[in-house]
C-alpha cells in the first residue's frame, strides 16, 4: 500500500466528505492540531494511519456521527467524551446553561435530570464554583461517562445518582431543576437520519415527544424550594404545549426563549411561593 502524504489525503478525501469533517478525522489519528496538517501538508502517514483513517472515513461516509468516531464532543469550551450511551451534546443545549446561570445564587443547589454525557451539569459547575451540582439519569452507562468526564475536567464538587427522573432524589429541594428531557415522538422522521446512531431512551418520548416533559413537570415541583425555578429545553414546535402544562401545574414567570437559530427552544417556569 502506498503511503500518501497529508496533502494527497486530503485532496482525495474531501471528493467523499467536507473539508473540516476530513481534518478532524485526520487530527484525530495524528494526534495533532488543524495547524498542524497546514503547516506539514508534505508529510506521509504510516501504513497503519493511513488504514485507520480509511476505517474512520467509511464510517463517517455511512453516516456514522464525528463525536462518536472521535469519542469527544465540544461544549461550552469543555472537551466531553460521548459514547454510543451519551447522547452527543448540541449547541441549543448551551442556551439552557445560560437561563441556568442567569437564575442562580452562589451556594444554590442546582439538579440536572437526564445529565447524558453530564454536558448541562458540568459547564454549570465549571463557571459556578460555588453552587451544588447533582446530575442524574436512569442509565448507568451514561452516568458513568457523565462521572469519568466530571473527574477528567477536575470538576469533583459534582455528585451523581442513579434515578427515574425524580423518584429517587429523596428529600432534597433545589433553587434550580434543569432538564433536556427525551423529546422526540416516536413516529417522527427524523429519527432515520444520523440521530439513528444515538441512544432512544435519550431521544424519544412517546407519540407526541411530551410524555417525559409531562413527568418533569408534575414531579419536579416537590424538589424545588418556594420560588425555585424549572428549565426545560423542548422541540421546536412544543412550546405553546409545555407552557400549558407549566401553567396548570401552577408555575409562575412562565417564558420561553430562543436558540441562535430563532427557535422556540427552552422554556422556564417559577414555582409559587405558597406550594409547599
Ligand atoms: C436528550 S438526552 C440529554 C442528555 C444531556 N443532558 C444533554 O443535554 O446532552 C436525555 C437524557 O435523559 C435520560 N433519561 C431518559 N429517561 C430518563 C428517566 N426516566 N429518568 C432519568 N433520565 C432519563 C437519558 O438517558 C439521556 O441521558
Amino acid at each position: 500500500m502506498t503511503k500518501p502524504s497529508i496533502h494527497t489525503l486530503l485532496s482525495k478525501a474531501v471528493k467523499k466528505l467536507p473539508r473540516l469533517e476530513v481534518e478532524i478525522l485526520l487530527c484525530h489519528i495524528l494526534g495533532v492540531t488543524r495547524t498542524y496538517l497546514l503547516a506539514w501538508p508534505e508529510k506521509f502517514l504510516t501504513a497503519k494511519q493511513y488504514s485507520q483513517f480509511q476505517t474512520l472515513l467509511a464510517r463517517r461516509v455511512e453516516g456514522e456521527p464525528i463525536a462518536y468516531i472521535t469519542g469527544y464532543k465540544e461544549f461550552w469550551s469543555l472537551d466531553l467524551q460521548v459514547t454510543e450511551n451519551t447522547l452527543i451534546p448540541r449547541p441549543e443545549t448551551e442556551l439552557l446553561v445560560e437561563q441556568a446561570l442567569a437564575r442562580l445564587s452562589p451556594g444554590a443547589l442546582v439538579i440536572d435530570l437526564g445529565t447524558g454525557s453530564g454536558a448541562i451539569a458540568l459547564a454549570i459547575a465549571h463557571e459556578r464554583s460555588q453552587c451544588r451540582v447533582l446530575a442524574t439519569d436512569k442509565s448507568i452507562a451514561a452516568l458513568n461517562v457523565a462521572r469519568a468526564n466530571a473527574q477528567r475536567l477536575g470538576l469533583h464538587r459534582v455528585q451523581f445518582l442513579i434515578s427515574d427522573w425524580c423518584s429517587d432524589l429523596g428529600d432534597i429541594k433545589a433553587e434550580l431543576i434543569v432538564s433536556n428531557p427525551p423529546y422526540v415522538a416516536i413516529a417522527d422522521p427524523h429519527l432515520k437520519g444520523e440521530v439513528r446512531y444515538e441512544p432512544h431512551n435519550a431521544l424519544v418520548a412517546g407519540k407526541d415527544g411530551l410524555a417525559d416533559i409531562r413527568r418533569l413537570i408534575a414531579f419536579s415541583q416537590s424538589y424545588l424550594v418556594p420560588q425555585g425555578w424549572l428549565l426545560l429545553e423542548h422541540g421546536y414546535d412544543q412550546a405553546e404545549a409545555v407552557r400549558v402544562l407549566f401553567k396548570q401545574h401552577t408555575y409562575e414567570s412562565i417564558t420561553t426563549y430562543q436558540d441562535l437559530a430563532g427557535i422556540p427552544r427552552v422554556t422556564v417556569g417559577q414555582k409559587t411561593s405558597s406550594f409547599l
